[in-house]
């Protein structure tokens, strides 16, 4: 096989094309994420989940009769009435020792480690003075890893007060709980707990490693928040963006009822839109277009819907000075959010009301903000739109060697018009496990296909981005978490070979072989690190044989030696190896010895591998 490499000819990439989806799914969010450490923190998810009215809290002394503890609707905050009651029934000595109360163990665990500042803020109102005792324990040996205490005088029995205290850690437990104890006789109500680590990246509550784990990718782009989070099972536990803007405390919460569980948004709507910045991508906001999975708002009934959508861009790039946008500058952001991009709805196509609804959307938003790039629903990869789109939606999800063949899928679409965003893509279900090699190679031809192709794809992001383990709601996913962990899957590391690509020069090139197992592109693209231009030559061989492939390149003004090359290969020796918490990085790219660069150069070709040379001439 021979890949001919003309580096004097070639066209830009869009600056866009790499980036990532990020959706509340397995808990990428709550208990993921987003850092907040206690679970239902309002005392609203039980109720919602259908689970025990304060799931997953749990009550310390109730078996010795010393308290009893229920909930009522006396919270001071309008969104969320439910709040903690607490009857305490003993006293100083009589009380069980280590005292009576509640205790949060997070979400499969808090993570406590120590020497590192726990910030705990909670609402509270007593009956009669109490004194409260506020600790991180290790939530199977009762170690004490840290503690406050909080004097609540009960002098107004109607009046809530805020209490906020840093814990510093003596100890290091990654299953840890919250508690919150007492021995004093009285009734005491509690509201919206939260404990955060100071150490959230830039202090904006995401969780420092998955944070940088994400930013690896290089995102140029954050779909957010969904996905079919956005549309809900049903109208009534979709994800709306009003709801979750705001003080955290005063936010509703809703069910997830597509993945099953309650989410206090904490990683809300403005958090979204923090998170493309500081990741340094440009926000794609889904939103509601009035789709669930059960039920659908009419056209001549959607216009709340529109007007939610329009003051949704006015939050995110009105001036500080129009309405929604002086909501999102008391939220700590006074310069609006660089918003260019929407998508109307998510996977709605072909329903009832669907283009009768996107016309609505797509009508006002045009005249209102003429700069905004618009996402349909529908897939114009076959035949064009019926309806007018800068963007449409291509998904995908399929098995490994569908995936591979999927390399030519944009050969052939309409060069024209609307350009694609793949916003879902990944191999899933039998050969794709939590994370295969398997999976990870087809992707990286579909994704070679789609650097080929990016005249006409404009957009490309895996899903999902989050798992956490112990909430297997879908798998696979590009990075996999526990309470302190974290590892990518061989589909996470395929895309970080991709981080050079956006805004990068494709080069043109001939692949011959008679082999259907080959995929290759080259790029030209300058390295940020030492401001030179390099080549980067991508090659998928999906087969169990090795290949030898010839590489000659050129049009280059040298003689041909490069100065410095570099060769890593991600391949195992098994199709279905995968990484995990106990080998994390048994399937990465690994840099190998390559000395033969030249510009007539042989690549020996691993079986089931992606090859990526770095050639700087
Ligand atoms: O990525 C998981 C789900 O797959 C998304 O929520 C949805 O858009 C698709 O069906």
């Amino acid at each position: 096989s021979k890949l001919v490499i003309d580096a004097g000819s070639g066209r830009n990439i869009p600056d866009t094309l790499f980036g990532v989806f990020y959706e509340e799914i397995n808990h990428a969010g709550a208990g993921g994420l987003w850092a907040e450490l206690v679970n239902n923190r309002g005392f609203e998810g039980g109720v919602a989940a259908n689970l025990p009215p304060i799931y997953p809290w749990k009550i310390i002394g109730e078996n010795q009769s010393s308290i009893t503890v229920s909930t009522d609707l006396s919270s001071c905050f309008e969104r969320n009435k439910i709040a903690l009651r607490m009857d305490i029934l003993c006293q100083g000595t009589s009380c069980p020792s280590g005292g009576v109360g509640i205790s949060n163990p997070g979400y499969w665990g808090m993570n406590v480690e120590q020497g590192k500042n726990y910030k705990v803020v909670f609402f509270v109102r007593a009956l009669g003075p109490i004194d409260l005792e506020v600790s991180f324990v290790g939530t199977d040996d009762g170690v004490k890893l840290g503690s406050t205490n909080v004097n609540v005088d009960g002098l107004n029995v109607t009046k809530w007060s805020r209490m906020e205290r840093i814990i510093k850690a003596t100890g290091t437990n990654h299953n840890s709980s919250l508690q919150i104890t007492t021995t004093n006789k009285g009734v005491l109500w509690l509201d919206q707990v939260s404990a955060m680590p100071l150490d959230t990246y830039k202090g904006h509550g995401f969780r420092s490693d998955l944070f940088k784990m994400v930013a690896d990718l290089k995102p140029k782009f954050l779909r957010f928040p969904g996905g079919c989070y956005v549309e809900g099972d049903y109208i009534k536990n979709a994800f709306r963006w009003k709801d979750s803007v705001g003080p955290w405390e005063e936010r509703a919460g809703h069910l997830d009822d597509i993945w099953h569980y309650w989410s206090d948004d904490g990683l809300g709507y403005f958090e979204g839109l923090q998170l493309a910045e500081d990741l340094g991508a440009l926000p794609v906001w889904v939103f509601n277009n009035g789709f669930s999975h059960h039920d659908e708002v009419s056209t001549d009934a959607i216009q709340p819907f529109v007007d939610e959508a329009l003051d949704g861009i006015e939050f995110a790039r009105g001036p500080a000075t129009s309405r929604w946008g002086s909501l999102r500058a008391s939220m700590g952001h006074p310069e609006p959010f660089n918003l260019r991009f929407v998508a109307i709805g998510n996977e709605d196509c072909g329903k009832k009301y669907y283009e009768g609804n996107y016309m609505k959307f797509f009508e006002v938003i045009r005249r209102t903000y003429p700069d905004i790039q618009m996402i349909s629903n529908c897939d114009g990869s076959d035949v064009p739109l019926n309806h007018p789109a800068d963007i449409y939606d291509y998904h995908i999800y399929t098995n490994s060697q569908d995936m591979f063949s999927k390399h030519t899928k944009f050969d052939k679409s309409p060069r024209s018009g609307p350009k694609a965003f793949v916003s879902e893509y990944a191999v899933w279900k039998e050969d794709a496990g939590v994370g295969s090699l398997y999976a990870a190679v087809a992707e990286a031809a579909f994704l070679i296909g789609i650097e080929r192709n990016s005249d006409v794809v404009s957009m490309v992001s895996y899903a999902p981005l989050l798992l956490n383990t112990n909430d297997r709601g879908w798998i696979p996913d590009a990075i996999v978490f526990n309470s302190y962990q974290s590892y990518g899957t061989p589909s996470y590391w395929v895309q970080r070979l991709f981080t050079e690509s956006s805004g990068a020069t494709l080069l043109n090139s001939t692949l011959e072989t008679s082999s259907p197992a080959i995929v290759a592109s080259t790029i030209k693209y300058k390295n940020s690190q030492d401001g030179k231009n390099y080549l980067r030559v991508k090659v998928v061989n999906f087969g169990k044989d090795i290949e030898n492939l010839g590489i000659s390149i050129n049009g280059l003004n040298t003689n041909g030696q490069p100065s410095a090359s570099s060769m890593v290969v991600l391949t195992s020796s098994n199709i279905m190896d995968e990484n995990s918490f106990s080998e994390p990085m048994k399937i990465v790219p690994r840099r190998t010895i390559f000395g033969n660069a030249s510009k007539d150069m042989n690549v020996k070709l691993s079986p089931y591998s992606v090859t990526s040379l770095d050639l700087l001439f």
